[in-house]
């Protein structure tokens, strides 16, 4: 476990949450989560994101049925599925980075405000994408990258450490 004065940051504090005690995701977090993703880095500035926030409780339920690692979405109070505008796509082929670091910053974010939240993945998966495309309505020029789950965790749980020294090299291989 890192000790010192890192050893309390919120990064050792995200974990993915799935049980939610059904507390409403007020405004105030919602939007420093939606700034957060806006505020990540991406490969040329070119922000390849859209993001789609569902707080409809029967929209949040649809997404378990038709996501299969997403029971999760059942206790959620609040989801956002990050979209990939495709025509900055074509040009960036780093654009799934960009995503994930939009997806990250979002997570963190949370966890800054008290919640918790579970990444679940959607690309490359064609049939997942497909079905998100068909329930969220998104139009042509877009598609969903993932979908997150945002909530009050149900439980506490520990800081994690999974640091491995071993995966680690300085200087040279
Ligand atoms: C690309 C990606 C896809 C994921 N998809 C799912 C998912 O569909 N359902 C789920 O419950 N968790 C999903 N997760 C969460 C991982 O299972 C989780 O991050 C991992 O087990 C480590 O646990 P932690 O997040 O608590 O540190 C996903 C995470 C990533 C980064």
């Amino acid at each position: 476990m890192l000790t010192g004065k890192y050893s309390d940051s919120l990064l050792y504090r995200r974990h993915s949450v799935r049980k939610y005690s059904g507390a409403a995701v007020t405004p105030e977090q919602a939007e420093h989560i939606l700034h957060a993703a806006m505020a990540s880095p991406s490969a040329d500035n070119t922000q390849p994101w859209s993001l789609i926030v569902v707080d409809e409780r029967r929209l949040i339920d649809e997404i378990a049925s038709i996501h299969p690692y997403a029971d999760m979405m059942k206790t959620a109070s609040l989801a956002v599925i990050p979209c990939v505008i495709k025509s900055v796509a074509d040009d960036n082929p780093f654009y799934p980075q960009d995503m994930g670091a939009c997806a990250e910053n979002m997570l963190l974010a949370a966890v800054e405000c008290g919640l918790g939240s579970c990444w679940c993945g959607i690309h490359p998966q064609k049939d997942l994408e497909n079905k998100f495309i068909s329930l969220f309505k998104i139009p042509d020029t877009l598609f969903p990258f993932c979908v997150i789950a945002f909530g009050e965790p149900a439980d506490a749980m520990p800081p994690s450490d999974r640091y491995d020294a071993s995966r680690v090299h300085h200087g040279s291989w």
